[in-house]
């Protein structure tokens, strides 16, 4: 299958009240585990390369192990930027066959951030890339966050409504309590605000810093409008338990195919149970 874009993806998602999975991939490994496990639950999926997975692989290599996965795959996928940095990344992404693509402003000044990814959006649109934007602050940990804190860094509905207005992407980004990598205690998600911007917002909305943030969570945030759902760190830490239990038991091998192999069956376990969680299963 050729790659779809994140605009179709998500709208079949939001239609039917699920979520997609969007995994990061850095090597072959993590790509082929990505793919088997979608196809083998017949889930759509995005794969997505981050700023250290294009900086670690090359741009190069991510797009054509990506697209050669996809060609061979029964199952929808999209290749995705994530928190592209600035609109010549996109464009750079855009050159070699992305099919979305994030700009994450969310470091600017919220006038900067709408003029960036307006920009972005007005360049990906004519040439069928979608657009993810990002709005509020998903930072580190956010344990024992307070109400000030929260209202600082947080989505603000009202700026999440005029956002949309303005920049016309196809999918946002929202800081509601989650966090990217480990979580020292348990993330409170804060419904709330997620409904609030569910009001005023039509848009697929997408939770980023998913690893590590309760099944009950997860389902609430799908009910309430979440349509796409990034893990990373659940996966880089099943490849690295796989790696260390090789060389755990088998402290002589030096073959990197029976060291990696067994990743690739750790991975795929994780992703399989994130893609029944999210309701994408059987979807495709
Ligand atoms: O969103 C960030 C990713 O989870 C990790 O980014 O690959 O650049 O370390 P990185
Ligand atoms: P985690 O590493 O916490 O799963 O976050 C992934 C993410 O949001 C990538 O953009
Ligand atoms: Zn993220």
């Amino acid at each position: 299958m050729m790659l779809i874009t994140l605009k179709e993806m998500l709208g079949e998602a939001q239609k039917n009240g699920y979520a997609v999975g969007a995994f990061n991939t850095n090597n072959m490994e993590i790509v082929q585990a990505i793919v088997e496990s979608a196809e083998e639950e017949r889930a759509p999926v995005i794969l997505q390369a981050s700023q250290g997975g294009l900086k670690y692989a090359g741009i190069e290599y991510i797009t054509a192990m990506v697209k050669a996965a996809a060609k061979k795959a029964k199952v929808p996928v999209a290749l995705h930027l994530d928190h592209g940095t600035s609109f010549e990344q996109i464009m750079l992404c855009i050159r070699h066959g992305f099919s979305s693509v994030m700009i994450d402003g969310s470091k600017l000044p919220l006038e900067e951030n709408i003029a960036l990814t307006a920009k972005v959006v007005e360049a990906a649109g004519p040439v069928g890339v979608s657009v993810e934007g990002e709005l509020g602050k998903i930072g580190g940990t956010e344990d024992d966050i307070s109400v000030d804190e929260k209202d600082a860094l947080f989505t603000n509905p009202q700026e999440a409504q005029m956002f949309v207005e303005k920049t016309g992407v196809d999918a946002l980004a929202i800081a509601i309590g989650t966090a990217h990598g480990p979580y020292k205690g348990e993330p409170k998600l804060d419904f709330d605000r997620l409904e609030e911007i569910k009001k005023r917002v039509t848009i697929p909305l997408v939770l980023h810093g998913a690893s590590g943030v309760p099944n009950e969570s997860i389902c609430r945030a799908i009910e309430l409008g979440i349509c796409k759902i990034n893990i990373d760190t659940d996966i880089r830490q099943a490849f690295a338990r796989a790696v260390k239990q090789v060389i755990a038991e088998h402290p002589q091998e030096f073959d990197p195919r029976k060291i990696l192999g067994p990743t690739k069956v750790e991975m795929k376990e994780i992703i399989k149970t994130k893609m029944k969680l999210f309701r994408c299963s059987a979807k495709a």
